[in-house]
């Protein structure tokens, strides 16, 4: 992809951001979130019973950038994923930059979450984004058996918060679609190719920053965010026998 259609993908992206702009506009307990987190420079584990609309709108549009960036290197096979699982999908994040870039009226996207109230607001996101697909957000405690196996598994921030996964290949393998591609710390991503297991293997890593669009710049308290991400595929599809 070019940097020029790059940039044109960021500034369109901005606007459908900003169409859902009642979903992350900054409060007192989203900055409070933002500060405590900016402080410590740690891995965090949040509460998302309570703090899901905190976490929205302080870090949502920058995780979305973030997504955005990270399938960007997809490049033009973006469009041919039809059956997308998006692990830990929070407020839908990721789900809502693969829906923009895929621009796919075919796209069945497959959001899994373990708080209601996360998906109660990917749910409204993605009601107010209006992008093309058809979107199902539903309660599951991960890791379990997501019953098909999906073209693409998408996970950003979801391995570092289930670490244990990493290094267990069965558990791993229950995640994974015939592809997966994950953002997250850069010590996950490490870990996760350091670890990857047997039948699986590296389509490409990715490391890189995203320029936060000016239009954002009320919502996205920083200019530049770096961005860490590994693509996988999965060698052989068990059949089962
Ligand atoms: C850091 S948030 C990331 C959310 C979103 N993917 C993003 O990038 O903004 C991690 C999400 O994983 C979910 N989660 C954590 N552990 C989980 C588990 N065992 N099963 C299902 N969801 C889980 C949390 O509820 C939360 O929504």
């Amino acid at each position: 992809m070019t940097t020029d259609v790059q940039t044109r993908h960021f500034e369109e992206f901005a606007e459908v951001l900003l169409r859902c702009n009642h979903l992350y506009h900054p409060s007192n307990d989203s900055i409070a979130l933002r500060n405590a987190v900016e402080s410590r420079r740690q891995i965090e584990i949040f509460d998302y019973s309570r703090a899901a609309d905190a976490f929205m709108r302080a870090f949502g549009m920058r995780n979305s950038l973030k997504c955005l960036q990270a399938l960007t290197s997809l490049r033009a096979t973006v469009h041919k994923y039809r059956r997308v699982c998006d692990l830990g999908c929070g407020s839908g994040a990721f789900s809502l930059a693969f829906a923009y870039l895929a621009g796919n009226p075919e796209l069945q996207l497959h959001g899994l979450d373990i708080s209601e109230h996360q998906l109660s607001l990917a749910r409204e996101l993605i009601s107010a984004a209006g992008l093309p697909g058809r979107f199902q957000f539903e309660q599951r405690n991960l890791p379990a058996p997501i019953g098909y196996l999906p073209d693409l598994t998408i996970s950003s921030y979801w391995f570092c918060e289930n670490e244990h996964v990493i290094a267990d290949a069965e558990l791993f393998s229950l995640m994974a679609g015939r592809e997966m591609l994950v953002v997250d710390y850069e010590k996950i991503i490490d870990r996760i190719a350091t670890c990857l297991p047997k039948g699986f293997h590296i389509l490409g890593r990715h490391s890189g920053h995203v320029e936060i669009p000016p239009a954002l710049a009320d919502f996205v308290a920083q200019e530049r965010a770096s961005v860490y991400g590994i693509h996988i595929g999965r060698a052989t599809v068990e059949t089962g026998k």
